[in-house]
């Protein structure tokens, strides 16, 4: 989807809603995640799980790879934001880390402590975004510039 301005909260909103695609029949955690792009666009992921649970895929490498697939790998990920539906924050993992790397991803934005974190509903009240940029999140990275 293509937009011409996006706040942070905006972007965190979107990482929300897009849990509701969520396959997470076996921990129940549902995660979202939502890209915005260098040109504007946002591009959202959700986590799918297996039942050989080692080939679950996490929302943020989902969006990542659905970027790819529909606007080509030229892109530059200005910042990724994401939410866990039922708990906040949700940091990025390790893999989904080194992935986002690959496309220059500047920041990413979780969700500070929710009002109330009991909430599964839809309408639930997000916690603030808080921004953290990518060098604090991945240190010492290893990427395409290394080669
Ligand atoms: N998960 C994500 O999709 N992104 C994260 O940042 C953390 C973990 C998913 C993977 C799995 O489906 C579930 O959350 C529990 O680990």
């Amino acid at each position: 989807m293509a937009m011409s301005q996006i706040s942070d909260e905006e972007l965190l909103a979107m990482a929300f809603d897009i849990t509701k695609n969520s396959y997470a029949p076996y921990s129940g955690f549902p995660v979202g995640a939502a890209l915005l792009l260098d040109d504007g666009t946002v591009v959202t992921g959700c986590n799918v799980e297996n039942a050989s649970y080692g080939l679950t895929m996490c929302a943020e490498r989902n969006a990542v790879f659905r970027m790819v697939a529909e606007y080509g790998p030229n892109h530059k990920i200005e910042a990724c934001a994401i939410a866990g539906r039922k708990a906040a924050p949700c940091h990025p993992c390790g893999a989904c880390r080194q992935v986002l790397h690959e496309f220059g991803c500047k920041r990413v934005i979780v969700e500070s402590e929710r009002p109330d974190s009991s909430g599964t509903e839809d309408n639930v009240t997000l916690g603030a975004p808080e921004s953290i940029d990518f060098e604090k999140i991945l240190p010492y990275a290893f990427g395409p510039e290394d080669l």
